[in-house]
């Protein structure tokens, strides 16, 4: 934990680039009390900015978030200079410019000169190795990543990055800082895509592998990952608002510096919306179009269906006891068996399992067993509102139909996938443990730094590996195993930091 303590509010913050993430960076520590001084290249944009932020502390002030006197005050502490000559006071000097490497490190080694040595900077990028940006500097130690999310006053997560010659106290000084500023920060090392931009990589590629498997619409991933798996936006939607321009060149950004790692390996269908210029919201067409009269594509559900076969219910699970709980609220007859070879359920022929990596022909031709239908993870099987499931090629179509009465009994919109292996959320949240596992086995960021950035970075419902130590490590493992084996790829090598776990029959957070 840090001992520094945060920068004083007397001391003077200076923002270098004063565009979406600058002025929010500036509105954030005004509010915490420092005088602020903003720059920017472009004439006029500092002055614009810090005209803006004072409306937007106005706003605040009519909403009842601030005191008046405290929004006329927040905006006072703004001031818009012209020359980096007029940031020698500044105790920190952020800067959220163009995000060059040669701009970056001209803009820090021009300031050195100007500031007090033990002035600290504190850079904004997204994907620029901190090690390289102060490499131009004298004093290299005392550059860090402070890197906000966009909206920043409204993100909770920082991700204060080390490169390998910052000083550990320089760190800490922003980590309480951000602390003080109400935010939530986290201490990662400067790797590629530093926590959150690295360990996100699987939420949208996994997506685009099941989109070109043919596993099914977009539209029904999307829903599946937001009613299964609890996540604010389904991929597809996410990609299309973010702006695939963005998106694809953070993830080849990301691929290019792990030298082509097949786990970040980007995909043609994204490769081919950028070549046609459909970046998604802002261009009017994506995964979905977005212009006039166009109507968004609803999930596919299987229609109802009748069948009158006996349910059973086997062992006591997590996702049996939730079934079981449904089932009684909707009236829906069943009785329970002992626990047997993993099955979740049986209905007339078809017996029902959750997905282990494998796909479900692969599993019935292991296991004898016909009539296989597997189901996908959910975050919460008493709360989910849909299922993706797959059915072995050797299902009989009345044992399908059978498996999709049984969980629309349940209370779930059913979503029948292609028999692709891990369906969608188990398959998503495995390579998102592995990832962020990864990271911490790298030494990256530690384990709860990980879970952290990624439940406030982007808002997942939780974080990777504490979904694995909920879902079993083990299984998690398995997935992967199963993933591997059945594509043949190295892209689904198990982090050994999920393998120490599971040979030590622990919790990755243990
Ligand atoms: P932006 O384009 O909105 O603003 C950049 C501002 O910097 C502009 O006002 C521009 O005039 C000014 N500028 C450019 N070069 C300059 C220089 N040499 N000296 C002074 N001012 C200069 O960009 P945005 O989105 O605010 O991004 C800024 C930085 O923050 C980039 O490094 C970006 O990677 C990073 N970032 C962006 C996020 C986002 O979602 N937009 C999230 C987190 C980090």
């Amino acid at each position: 934990m840090s001992t520094s303590s945060a920068l004083s509010t007397t001391q003077v913050v200076a923002v270098i680039g004063t565009g979406a993430m600058g002025a929010g960076i500036a509105q954030i520590a005004a509010a915490a009390g420092h005088p602020v001084k903003l720059l920017d290249a472009r004439p006029d944009a500092a002055a614009r900015a810090v005209a803006g932020i004072r409306a937007q502390f106005v706003k605040m002030a009519e909403k009842g978030k601030l005191t008046a006197e405290a929004a006329t005050a927040a905006g006072g502490r703004l001031i818009a200079v012209e020359h980096a000559t007029d940031l020698a006071d500044a105790a920190l000097v952020v800067e959220a410019i163009v995000e060059n490497l040669e701009a970056k490190q001209k803009l820090y080694a021009d300031l050195e000169s100007i500031v007090a040595v033990d002035c600290i900077f504190g850079t904004n990028t997204s994907s620029i190795s901190v090690t390289a940006i102060g490499a131009a500097l004298k004093n290299p130690e005392r550059l860090a990543g402070l890197h906000f999310f966009n909206p920043a006053p409204l993100m909770a997560l920082v991700e204060i990055v080390s490169g390998l010659a910052t000083d550990q106290a320089v760190a800490d000084t922003l980590f309480a800082t951000a602390t003080a500023w109400g935010k939530t920060p986290v201490h990662a090392k400067s790797t590629p895509g530093f926590i959150v931009n690295r360990v996100a990589r699987p939420y949208y590629a996994e997506a685009l592998r099941l989109a070109q498997e043919g596993a099914a619409d977009y539209a029904t991933i999307d829903a599946v990952l937001r009613e299964a798996g609890g996540f604010r936006m389904g991929p597809f939607e996410l990609m299309d608002m973010i702006g695939h321009d963005v998106n694809f060149a953070v993830t080849n950004s990301v691929w290019r510096a792990f030298y082509n790692d097949q786990r970040f390996l980007p995909s043609l269908i994204q490769q081919e919306l950028v070549d046609a210029g459909f970046y998604g919201k802002k261009t009017g067409r994506g995964f979905y179009d977005y212009r006039e009269g166009a109507v968004k594509p609803l999930p596919a559900s299987e229609a109802r269906q009748k069948c009158s076969e006996k349910i059973s219910l086997f062992g006591e699970s997590t996702v049996t006891n939730a079934l079981a709980s449904r089932l009684q609220a909707a009236q829906a007859a069943f009785d329970r068996q002992p626990a047997s070879d993993g099955r979740i359920a049986s209905i007339g022929n078809a017996v029902l399992f959750i997905t282990d990596g494998r796909s479900a022909t692969q599993r019935a031709a292991e296991s004898g067993i016909a009539n296989t239908v597997l189901i996908d993870l959910a975050l919460d099987y008493t709360r989910a509102t849909r299922l993706a499931i797959a059915t072995a090629e050797q299902c009989a179509p009345e044992a399908r139909t059978a498996a999709i009465v049984l969980l629309q009994a349940a209370g779930f919109a059913v979503s029948h996938f292609a028999d692709v292996p891990g369906l969608a959320v188990m398959r998503t949240v495995a390579m998102l443990a592995n990832e962020a596992a990864d990271a911490v086995n790298q030494g990256v960021c530690s384990v709860t730094a990980a879970d952290s950035a990624m439940r406030l970075g982007v808002n997942y419902p939780q974080g990777p590996l504490a979904w694995a130590d909920q879902v079993g490590v083990e299984n998690i493992c398995n997935v992967l195993a199963n993933l591997g084996a059945g594509y043949g790829e190295d892209r689904y090598r198990i982090s050994p930091l999920i393998q120490r776990a599971v040979f030590a029959a622990r919790n990755i957070h243990d």
